[in-house]
């Protein structure tokens, strides 16, 4: 049996839409997951993964639960089969109470065993008198005493083709496995196994648990041997993809500063593996690097459940600054609040702490700055809020910033600092931001919008006549609260939050969704949602027809979002770079138009409903 204080380690550790996510496919839909339900037939998805409550829920079907019982109904397995599935999958170790010899055991156990050998082995070879010299004196130099190198697990890989083969096989270790965790390789010239990692300091990357996963590999100095031997080396190899390595959902650090984050209360985010070692060795505990690829989303959701407040430190060239944006958004989707550390030209977070110390990085660590503000100053600096033409096109880069913001508070404090900042009126940058979905970052072209006027079909300005009859399904279901779960269920066949397109009221149907009982707003609402959803609730005036003006909204605004889709392939298609790409997309564009009719209305007869006959029906509720 596992002691229960294993289980919710395991059920911590767990990502819910990662699991659920292998065995459904799941759509993204605002901050929750969507997919048909896996326990009742259906064609629309009503099943919800809810990711920040760790729970999933059919609202056709009603099943719900937890990581567990999904994996225990959807799999069929026992309650201790369910915990190791998931513990396996989370990268933590349980230790089961004994009861006598166990069935099954983690399928990757092996993999970690050989990581952990290497890690020994690499430690040792460091630590060898003679071979790990030119090693050591490497680390000393770059600043990184002894004790640092031993908490981090860096070793050496001798500039040999089989060290680490041999050593391995020693212990019975099989190549096979060495290649499946990627420490051995092969080349078409060298069809036999050789070492990957040659003549590098070696970084161990591990898991949440501190678990080996993977290994990154520095070059000694410049690399002078091997590019003697005619070869330009890499300055870093990584393991690649593994089964227990998926380079986007691990923090390199991560197992070590977990616990310096949850009590500083703030991450330090900083490029690669030097960063994140010199810092540690300077005294900064709290920091973690994602490793050479972008922020990834794995990567945001990892953190926002240990911090709110993370500082960006990324070089400050251009490639430093697109990173810090970039994960700047995906930070701040996570409901994170990140700030940028701005160092000196040409500077680096491990450079500037060999040159001025501790103290000389905190200085600049206190002088961070939130990213909108941080945007705001790039583009004051670039000069451009001189004219409107340049504020237009600024505005068009701090709407994803904006966009991005899942904290209600911090988005409301952004798009006031942005309307002060760009002299836009708020509630013009509401209609801008409810307008463009998430994926959807470039306007439609001039040509388009044309083209679409011609045909008679609205332009994307007129997409928010459908705000009437979002609100109208939104006051119907706060009005006729013994029907609103039934209503809410037949809602789900058909659409969810992401159709709402203002912001407040797909907070409202959001908090539907989470809560079908609602009777007031529920706490942490925007207060521009509240404020609206108590006017529902409150609301008075008759309801008529209520029944047909549902329906009516419900279909409008699923045209809407057909409408929006169909623009959107048009945009694209005029955009395609290539043939094929045309033709995919042409398709696409089918099976929408497909979709489409599904709806029940046809095309132009629907574009006629959308400029009037349907806003009367949501006038008629008052
Ligand atoms: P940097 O080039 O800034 O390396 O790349 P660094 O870690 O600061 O190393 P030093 O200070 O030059 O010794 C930042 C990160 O990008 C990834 C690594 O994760 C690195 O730490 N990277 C870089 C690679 O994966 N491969 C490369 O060839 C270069
Ligand atoms: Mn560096």
């Amino acid at each position: 049996m596992i002691p229960d204080v294993q289980v919710e380690e395991v059920r911590a550790h767990a990502d819910l839409v990662d699991v659920i996510g292998d065995l459904v496919p799941l759509k993204k839909s605002g901050k929750e997951f969507k997919a048909n339900c896996p326990f009742h037939e259906e064609r629309t998805p009503s099943f919800y993964v809810v990711p920040a409550k760790g729970f999933y829920k059919c609202f056709g079907c009603d099943e719900s639960g937890d990581v567990f019982s999904f994996v225990m109904k959807r799999l069929g397995l026992d309650f201790v089969e369910a915990v190791r599935y998931v513990a396996a999958r989370s990268g933590v170790e349980i230790q089961e109470v004994s009861r006598g010899q166990d069935a099954e055991e983690d399928p990757y156990r092996t993999h970690f065993e050989a990581n952990s050998f290497a890690r020994d082995f690499f430690r040792s070879m460091l630590l060898d008198p003679r071979i790990g010299t030119d090693a050591r004196n490497y680390l000393s130099h770059r600043g990184i005493d002894e004790a640092t190198a031993e908490r981090f697990g860096l070793g050496y890989a001798p500039d040999e083709w089989r060290s680490l083969r041999d050593a391995a096989a020693k212990l019975g270790i099989t190549d096979d496995l060495l290649v499946k965790v990627g420490l051995l390789t092969t080349s078409e010239k060298s069809p036999e196994p050789y070492d990957r990692f040659r003549h590098r300091i070696m970084f161990p990357i591990e898991g949440l648990t501190g678990r080996v996963v993977a290994f990154g590999g520095r070059i000694l100095g410049s690399g002078g041997a091997l590019r003697r031997s005619g070869k330009d080396p890499a300055k870093y190899v990584n393991t690649s993809e593994t089964p227990i390595y998926h380079k986007g959902e691990v923090l390199y650090g991560m197992s070590w500063a977990k616990h310096a984050i949850r009590k500083e209360g703030s991450a330090l985010v900083v490029e690669g593996y030097m960063d994140t070692v010199s810092l540690a060795a300077a005294g900064f505990e709290n920091v973690v690097a994602p490793l050479g690829t972008s922020f990834t989303e794995a990567q945001g959701a990892l953190l926002a459940r240990y911090t709110k407040r993370v500082l960006l430190l990324f070089d400050s060239d251009e490639a430093g600054l697109k990173a810090t944006f970039r994960g700047g958004d995906v930070l701040l989707s996570h409901g994170l609040q990140p700030a940028v550390v701005t160092l000196p030209q040409g500077e680096d977070p491990d450079t500037m702490v060999q040159k001025e110390g501790a103290q000389g990085l905190r200085h600049y660590l206190d002088q961070a700055v939130d990213v909108l503000d941080r945007k705001l100053q790039m583009l004051q600096e670039h000069d451009f809020f001189s004219s409107i033409e340049k504020t237009r096109r600024a505005l068009d880069k701090l709407l994803p910033t904006l966009r991005a913001a899942a904290d209600p508070a911090l988005r409301d404090m952004y798009v006031s600092r942005v309307a002060e900042r760009t002299g836009v009126r708020r509630e013009t940058l509401e209609v801008e931001l409810s307008r463009q979905g998430p994926r959807r970052a470039t306007m439609p072209s001039k040509a388009v919008a044309n083209r679409r006027r011609h045909r008679g079909v609205p332009s994307s300005t007129s997409s928010i006549p459908s705000m009437g009859a979002e609100r109208a399904i939104l006051l119907i279901l706060a009005r006729d609260r013994e029907r609103r779960h039934e209503r809410m269920e037949s809602l789900l066949r058909h659409l969810g939050p992401e159709d709402f397109t203002d912001p407040a009221w797909r907070a409202i149907f959001q908090a539907f969704l989470e809560e079908a009982e609602l009777d007031h707003p529920p706490e942490g609402m925007e207060p521009e949602a509240a404020r609206r959803l108590e006017g529902l609730l409150d609301d008075r005036a008759e309801l008529l027809h209520a029944e047909r003006t549902f329906g009516d909204a419900l279909t409008q605004v699923r045209l809407t979002t057909h409408q929006r889709r169909v623009c959107e392939l048009d945009q694209r298609m005029g955009e395609a770079e290539s043939e094929a790409e045309k033709q995919a997309l042409a398709e696409e564009k089918a099976n929408v138009a497909r979709e489409g009719r599904e709806i029940g209305v046809g095309w132009s007869h629907a574009a006629r409903r959308l400029g009037s006959e349907s806003r009367n029906s949501t006038e008629r509720m008052g």
